[in-house]
């Protein structure tokens, strides 16, 4: 049978020269289509975190906008909420925000002040790693409330562009890796 892994490196595609030449997009739209393989992406990403972290883990953090489709149904696999990291003037209300430099282009991300607590033990999720900004910049905004970022996540890691050492002493673990 087929491991859970396999279930999700099967449904990631790739595209050479997409959004600009020379960059290969990673498409894990064929994950969300398929059932089992979504299944076994949140299932290997909540057990690992479950043997890293136990019950530690207070709230997931997802990213605007592909870490949404994996920050709610892990949140839910692991009995915790979700709380949102957002491109910028998008959220109402008093709102912390860092900007950062991505793969292609410029950006501002923001969270409510409201989210978390100071102290509060948070993962956050993306889909995919790249240069390691936008975890960053997550990890900077989290930082900026005081919350305790345990450990990045995501299902894909571009290991050739090294952004996992952009994250400092903060874990990281992906699912898959592509160079
Ligand atoms: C993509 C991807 C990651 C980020 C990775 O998001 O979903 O969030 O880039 O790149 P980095 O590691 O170099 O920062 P993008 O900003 O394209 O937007 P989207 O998630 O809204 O599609
Ligand atoms: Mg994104």
């Amino acid at each position: 049978a087929e491991s859970e892994l396999q279930l999700v490196a099967r449904r990631i595609r790739s595209f050479p020269d997409f959004p600009i030449p020379g960059v290969l997009f990673r498409d894990i739209s064929p994950v969300l289509k398929d059932p089992d393989s979504f299944r076994a992406c949140i299932s290997l990403l909540a057990s690992h975190l479950k043997k890293t972290h136990g019950g530690k883990i207070d709230y997931i953090a997802g990213l605007d906008s592909r870490g949404f489709l994996f920050g709610p149904s892990l949140a839910q696999e692991l009995g915790v909420g979700c709380v949102l990291i957002r491109k910028q003037g998008k959220l109402p209300g008093p709102t912390v925000s860092a900007s950062y430099t991505l793969e292609y282009g410029k950006a501002e991300l923001e969270i409510q002040r409201d989210a978390l607590e100071p102290g509060q033990k948070v993962v956050v999720v993306d889909d995919l790693l790249a240069t390691g900004g936008t975890m960053r910049t997550a990890c900077e905004l989290l930082g900026q409330l005081q919350a305790e970022v345990l450990e990045c996540v995501s299902l894909v890691e571009l290991t050739s562009l090294k952004g996992r050492e952009k994250l400092g002493t903060v874990p990281f673990f992906s699912l898959l890796q592509y160079e």
